[in-house]
């Protein structure tokens, strides 16, 4: 019997998940399905209940529903606890369980597909809310120092509180920036999305420096900034996408697919 898997967001209908994950079975000869799902803003755990009780195998959860389904699980994996929010789900015996692969996916795309070795290196990381917590404990792993930048510094402080005892993270304003260098700047902020740029200093890339916005689809006013200031390398987050799709389909499947022509179908 063919295996069944969803993505559950809201909105939903502009999600790449089911041409990436459909690319990633026929390319590993899976037999399974892979569809989008739009829950109501208030009827998220329902669909969930109904997943699990037609035999799906698992889904993907995106925005807005993945602190909810982090409550709903029975079991986390570290990475998933540490970013409190789940993006991948597995279902057995009626019990769910939750994971989180954004991280692994940034790191994935900035090592491997950009080349870019991360260990020693300084690293930006702008904004504090969802889309850092889910990034920065992977990059901590990395074995990188990392400053984390936010328009609200009580907020970068509170996320750079748990990684204090273990390693040098830096909560810092915007202005406090001013002098400093980084060797990869990511944008972790909902910026993009309002075409806005977050209140950077000038001078900020170090030589060959990475910047990397996590957004996709578009220039994005961050990534025309770092250009002007002469980052030399560019990247917006498909790769990432593509990247914490392959790390959930590995766990689901057990067979990790090849990425590098996913990606440059979607950019094409
Ligand atoms: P997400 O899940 O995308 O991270 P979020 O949890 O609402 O969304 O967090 C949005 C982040 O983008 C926050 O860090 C926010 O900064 P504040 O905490 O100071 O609000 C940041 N952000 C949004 N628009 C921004 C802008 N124009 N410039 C700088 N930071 C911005």
């Amino acid at each position: 019997m063919t295996d069944r898997y969803a993505v559950i967001g809201h909105p939903i209908s502009h999600s790449k998940s089911p041409m990436i994950y459909q690319a990633f079975a026929a390319q590993t000869h899976q037999d399974m399905s892979y569809e989008a799902i739009e829950a109501p803003l208030d009827g998220f755990k329902a669909t969930i209940e109904r997943l699990v009780s037609e035999g799906y195998k698992g889904c993907n959860v995106t925005v807005p529903f993945k602190f909810e389904a982090l409550k709903l699980c029975k079991q986390l994996t570290g990475r998933a606890q540490a970013a409190q929010a789940v993006n991948t789900l597995f279902f057995r015996d009626g019990a769910i369980f939750g994971d989180n692969t954004d991280g692994v996916g940034l790191l994935a795309d900035i090592e491997q597909n950009l080349k870019c070795k991360l260990l020693f290196k300084k690293v930006l990381l702008m904004g504090a809310g969802g889309a850092a917590h889910g990034v920065i404990w992977q990059l901590f792993n990395a074995g990188v120092t990392i400053t984390v930048a936010n328009r609200t510094v009580e907020k970068a402080q509170q996320l750079v509180s748990e990684f204090a005892p273990y390693g040098t993270v830096i909560a810092s304003s915007y202005e406090a920036l001013a002098g400093k260098t980084f060797d990869v700047v990511v944008n972790a902020t909902s910026s993009s999305l309002a075409d806005e740029l977050p209140p950077l200093p000038e001078g900020l890339f170090a030589p060959q420096a990475l910047a990397y916005d996590m957004m996709y689809g578009k220039q994005t006013p961050f990534l025309k900034f770092a250009a002007e200031q002469g980052a030399a390398q560019l990247a917006d987050g498909l790769g990432m996408l593509v990247e914490q799709a392959a790390e959930a389909f590995f766990k689901w499947r057990e067979v990790r697919p090849d990425t590098a022509p996913v990606i440059a179908r979607l950019r094409a």
